[in-house]
């Protein structure tokens, strides 16, 4: 075995490890810390921070032992330096960078909204990535519209109050669903028998999004009696996700760019993947359904195909958390 690299997330509320065998992933194991944030109907940052430090080591015993390597194996570490949560990036960052010192091997700092940008391509050699794309990342903490030019990527747009997912889990909470709302809503939009309740779709110029004014409308809704939850439910769905396709198909005319790349959690959500695959005469990379949450695979993912293209170097022992970092 050749080129092993640990991989580590800890951004949110996932305790994720990965093991990959030059640019494959040989093991990937995930705790999701989903139960324990349900009852506050969001994720707490001192919660989950603890609850990295307390299951980490066990994840990444369990992706060692289920890769069939050993820890002299490893030639390398890579971890996600930003954006997330401080404490919680901390926690991953601090063993990424005892490991390497102990085992002597490099250690490589990843951008976890980059990851997302690349977990369509997970397990796929780097000549099947396109050079050119639009590149959309929905998901609990971010809604960007960003153009990939080769290794580069530039943002044009995103949202200027909540992200998707965060609008999701609020009008979940709101109308007494669980946590995360993203997967229950969409579950119940597409099975749902009850007539669409219409909701507004926000109409910034240019790639700007905005999800508070549909979240509070449909707050406003909620209150009234007698109120089909179903219907109001689907036609949330239908807006939130409209928004989405709209400033997709504006980017596909304005860059002439035909490949559109998707991830973060929202990109597992049933209406956005058949909306952007009934789009004509483009090419849309979707991630498997186990790569749209939080990951450490897509962190391996990255950091292994930079490595073999010269496109990243070491970073030393002073790597520090980064909550707010850009793409
Ligand atoms: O990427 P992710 O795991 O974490 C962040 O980096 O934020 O995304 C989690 C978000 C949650 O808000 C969750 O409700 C949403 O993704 N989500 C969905 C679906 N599955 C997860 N939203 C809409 N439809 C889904 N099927
Ligand atoms: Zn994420």
């Amino acid at each position: 075995m050749k080129n092993i690299t640990l991989a580590i997330e800890t951004s949110c509320d996932d305790t994720s490890i990965s093991i990959l065998e030059d640019i494959e992933i040989i093991s990937l194991k995930t705790f999701s810390q989903i139960k324990q944030h349900a009852k506050f109907g969001g994720v707490i940052p001192e919660v989950a921070s603890r609850l990295h430090s307390d299951f980490i080591f066990k994840i990444i015993e369990e992706a060692i032992e289920d890769s069939g390597i050993s820890f002299e194996d490893i030639d390398r570490i890579a971890v996600t330096g930003g954006p997330g949560f401080a404490n919680t990036l901390q926690i991953g960052i601090t063993v990424a960078k005892t490991l390497s010192l102990i085992l002597k091997k490099p250690l490589y700092d990843i951008n976890h909204i980059e990851g997302h940008a690349y977990s369509a391509f997970i397990n796929k050699t780097i000549d099947q990535i396109p050079k050119k794309a639009i590149v959309l990342i929905a998901s609990g903490g971010h809604s960007e519209i960003l153009i990939k030019n080769e290794w580069n990527f530039e943002k044009i747009g995103g949202t200027k109050d909540d992200s998707i997912g965060e609008a999701y889990d609020k009008v979940s909470k709101v109308l007494g669903y669980g946590y995360p709302g993203g997967p229950i809503l969409d579950n119940i939009s597409s099975t749902t028998t009850e007539d669409e309740i219409k909701c507004p779709v926000s109409t910034l110029e240019g790639y700007q999004m905005s999800y508070s004014g549909l979240k509070s409308h449909v707050f406003n809704k909620s209150k009234k009696n007698n109120i089909n939850k179903e219907g109001l439910i689907k036609g949330f769905q239908t807006a939130a996700i409209e928004q989405l396709i709209l400033k997709v198909k504006k980017a596909i005319i304005e860059f002439n760019i035909n490949n559109v790349i998707i991830g973060g959690g929202v990109s597992a959500n049933s209406l956005l993947r058949s909306k952007l695959n009934s789009i004509d005469n483009i090419k849309v990379y979707l991630p498997k359904l186990k790569y749209t949450g939080d990951n450490a695979a897509m962190i391996g993912y990255l950091s292994a195909i930079k490595i073999k293209s010269n496109k990243i170097k070491p970073v030393d022992l002073k790597l520090d958390a980064e909550p707010r970092r850009k793409m």
